[in-house]
């Protein structure tokens, strides 16, 4: 079971697939770990540190993937990468297929088997691979330091001998994982938070977490536990509604998002114009269009006083926890792949027919299928045992 972890590619991205730690407990499990050189370098993990874990280290991409079964990554192939693995090759990271289309051709020719983080259903039992949550924690979590960091006050209330100073006003829209993380960091430096969202779930998660929900009557409880795109009536109202709170507040930390959707746009230009001179807006959306009308991802941008901050991909400013957990996610997903020393799937598993977009070559997701022009060919599910099958002993 040979496994390969490439250095990723993305301009900027930090983090890396496997970590030490988790490369020596896979290779207890009987896979074998070839890590290319200086992959893990800016998440602090060293070549020595993979050899030390019991991996070993390629000089170059050739000798990376070079028998290589299955090839470990953050960000989806890209079509050089593609090209350059192995026919039949497994891959695991994030991919979304229209955005990568022409790495997806590359693997079909090359009849590989391409799972991703992006699809891993919502499920009890796969949490514990569910990297979109994972890296969801630290993209929260940064939010609320670098809004603290770019907000000239403080975020705590002081009693000091020069007099009080009142809490920061923090609005957090958008209470998924990313969301919760922004508004128990936010908390925890001692701001006052205020939380919005459309799904009614998380009034009660915002509020276990010291936030006060903001409602505006507006639900839009999608598929899967996500939310729903709105109407442009609903947008409407959401829009005007929200306008005042945003203007109330110092900081605004945007995270919301609708699989498969540009992100929805909660703040207009006009609002970021109200806000207070000083007012900070971060948005954890800027990657998928921004949730605030100015956003420009990998940006900071000046509106009258008020600083928008466009953070493109939050996680990899922390690259080594991110990376570590992202790891872990890895190492718990290919318990369903690698068996008794062979990379043999369980294909009866539903946690890999929901992530697997192409099997050999063959597009088992609609969704790709669509992307590559190819036919939509899905995973049988397991068949049902039979009314006499499967039954109890007598
Ligand atoms: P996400 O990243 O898809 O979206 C972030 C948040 O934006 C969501 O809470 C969503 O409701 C909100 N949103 C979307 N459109 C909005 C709008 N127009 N206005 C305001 N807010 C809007 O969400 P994430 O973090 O991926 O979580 C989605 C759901 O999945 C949640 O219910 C979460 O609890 C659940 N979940 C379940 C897991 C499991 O069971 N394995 C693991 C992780 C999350």
């Amino acid at each position: 079971m040979l496994l390969a972890v490439p250095a990723e590619t993305r301009t900027d991205e930090r983090r890396v697939a496997l970590v030490p730690d988790v490369v020596q407990r896979l290779t207890a499990q009987g896979w074998e770990i070839r890590v290319q050189s200086g992959a893990g370098a800016a998440a602090h993990f060293t070549d020595a540190a993979y050899r030390d874990a019991g991996g070993s280290v390629a000089p170059d991409e050739g000798a990376l993937y070079s028998g290589a079964e299955v090839v470990v990554s953050v960000n989806p192939p890209d079509p050089h990468q593609a090209s350059a693995m192995p026919e039949g090759v497994l891959t695991l990271s994030f991919v979304q297929p229209a955005q990568s289309v022409d790495a997806l051709r590359a693997l079909a020719e090359r009849r590989a088997t391409v799972l991703s983080f992006d699809f891993v259903p919502r499920i009890s039992r796969a949490q514990s691979m569910d990297a979109l949550s994972s890296q969801a924690t630290v993209s929260g979590y940064r939010a609320g330091l670098l809004a603290a960091e770019h907000l000239a006050k403080f975020f705590p209330m002081f009693m000091t001998a020069a007099g009080t100073v009142p809490p920061a006003k923090v609005l957090v829209m958008g209470v998924g994982v990313a969301g919760l993380q922004a508004i128990a960091t936010a908390r925890r430096l001692g701001a006052v938070v205020r939380a919005y969202d459309v799904r009614a779930a998380a009034k009660e998660e915002a509020e276990s977490l010291g936030a006060t929900f903001v409602d505006l009557g507006i639900s839009a409880e999608g598929a899967g536990g996500y939310a729903r795109e709105l109407s442009p009536e609903e947008v409407a109202r959401q829009q005007e509604a929200l306008a005042r709170v945003v203007t109330e507040s110092d900081v605004v930390i945007t995270t919301a998002s609708v699989p498969g959707r540009r992100a929805p746009i909660l703040v207009k230009e006009d609002v970021v114009r109200a806000m207070g001179t000083g007012s900070v807006i971060i948005d954890l959306a800027a990657d998928n269009g921004g949730n605030c009308e100015p956003t420009r991802a990998g940006e900071e941008i000046d509106v009258e006083g008020t600083t928008v901050v466009g953070v493109a991909n939050p996680p990899a400013a922390m690259p080594t926890h991110a990376s570590l957990l992202y790891a872990r996610n890895v190492s718990n997903l290919l318990a369903l792949i690698g068996r008794d020393g062979a990379v043999a799937p369980d294909w009866a598993d539903e946690i890999l027919i929901g992530c697997c977009l192409l099997r050999d070559g063959k597009a088992v997701q609609g969704a790709t299928a669509e992307a590559l022009g190819l036919p939509h060919e899905p995973i049988a599910p397991p068949a049902q045992p039979g009314p006499d099958e499967g039954a109890a002993p007598r």
